[in-house]
């Protein structure tokens, strides 16, 4: 396989999310394994996207979500639904930005660099399969535009991957 990857940092955000996109839907391309998706994606996140000291994923597997494919440092394993920005975005199905996560009541602190995160939930025939978590050692790094941006490739990631 070959693959380029490109920072994207001079671009608008909304140039380097239709660029993403485009990325994912080649890289994905062909392969429908769950656990590899989420691990490429996570390593283009984590590559691709200025800022970032952690990109992953968490799956809902019996009731809770369950550490996934990541790229970042260590992190905690279990996070119960309605706990924390992960399982919060999980219990509501929505997308959850949090601009300062030491203002999030019950917020998770895995990594004691990260400063705002955003969760975006992911829903396949109905049915919760995980979420998709960024983390920023910058305070306010994610706002609408990463919301739209993230859940059209989350989206693409979920149509594109079979269910575990
Ligand atoms: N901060 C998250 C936990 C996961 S880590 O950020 C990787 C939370 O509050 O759910």
């Amino acid at each position: 396989m070959t693959f380029q990857l490109t920072k994207h940092e001079t671009a608008t955000k909304a140039e380097m999310y239709s660029h993403l996109a485009a990325q994912f839907r080649s890289l994905l391309e062909g392969e429908r394994d769950l656990i590899a998706n989420a691990a490429n994606v996570a390593s283009l996140l984590y590559h691709s996207l200025p800022d970032l000291n952690w990109a992953g994923f968490y799956l809902f597997k019996k009731g809770e979500l369950v550490l996934g494919p990541f790229q970042g440092e260590p992190a905690c394993v279990r996070i119960a639904m309605g706990k924390g920005v992960c399982g919060t975005a999980a219990e509501i199905r929505q997308t959850v930005v949090v601009p300062n996560v030491h203002d999030f009541p019950g917020h998770i602190a895995c990594d004691s660099k990260s400063n705002s995160e955003i969760v975006v939930p992911l829903i396949k025939d109905q049915q919760l399969i995980g979420v998709l978590d960024l983390d920023s050692p910058l305070p306010g790094r994610f706002d609408d535009e990463d919301a739209r941006g993230l859940n059209e490739l989350a989206e693409i990631f979920v149509a594109m991957s079979d269910k575990l």
